[in-house]
């Protein structure tokens, strides 16, 4: 396995998960001391990770792990999609006001989008990709199922978690603990699946 590897987000709901993943594993985690700016140009999930974890590997020079993820929403032609955490900003569905921070306002523009959309089915989904020292690198993909609420609740996790209920639960993600969400989410499983590669 891996000696140390870094971290490359400062998204600070995805560090902490990550980290409570990672840490009883005796990976040595080294999180940036500073951001480097990555323009998410990829037209895919998976294409945006690796853009992260390379941009990351080339500053530190240390395994990097780059995760990009997001909610999909058929119904509404896969958007939010790559656009998630600027969702309110896009022209698709009508810019929302950044009144109270880039969540709220994306959950504002997705409820309204869905006001009249009967079919509520939705996931997130998070690619990770592991740029290595020797040049070489892994991928891996996680998915969680569920539906789109008619309002939030809750107030734990991040992003979109407040009006996603995973499928089989009766509660949102925002009112599931860190383990809880964990153990189903997206990023858990992304992280199970490229730490099986990385044995
Ligand atoms: P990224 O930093 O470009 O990967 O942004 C991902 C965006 O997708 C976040 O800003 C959230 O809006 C959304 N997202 C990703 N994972 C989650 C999650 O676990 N819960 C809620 N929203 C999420």
């Amino acid at each position: 396995m891996l000696g140390k590897l870094l971290i490359a987000t400062t998204n600070r709901g995805k560090v902490e998960e990550i980290r409570h993943m990672l840490q009883p594993l005796g990976i040595e985690l080294v999180f940036p001391n500073k951001e480097i700016p990555v323009e998410e140009k990829g037209c895919s999930f998976l294409e945006n990770a690796y853009l992260k974890a390379r941009a990351y590997y080339e500053v530190f020079r240390v395994p990097s792990l780059g995760e990009d993820s997001g909610l999909v929403v058929p119904a509404l032609d896969g958007y939010p999609g790559i656009y998630s955490s600027r969702f309110y900003s896009i022209e698709w569905g009508g810019v929302e006001p950044l009144e109270d921070g880039r969540d709220k306002a994306n959950i504002r523009k997705l409820l309204k989008n869905m006001e009249k959309v009967s079919d509520r089915r939705a996931y997130f989904v998070s690619f990770m990709v592991i740029c290595l020292e020797n040049g070489g690198g892994l991928w891996s993909e996680g998915r969680c199922e569920g539906e789109i609420l008619r309002e939030p609740r809750g107030s734990g996790g991040f992003g979109y978690d407040p009006v996603f209920k995973p499928m089989g639960y009766e509660k949102s993600m925002a009112e599931l603990s860190i383990d809880e969400k964990n153990l189903i989410s997206h990023r858990g499983k992304a992280l199970n699946n490229i730490l099986k590669l990385l044995k």
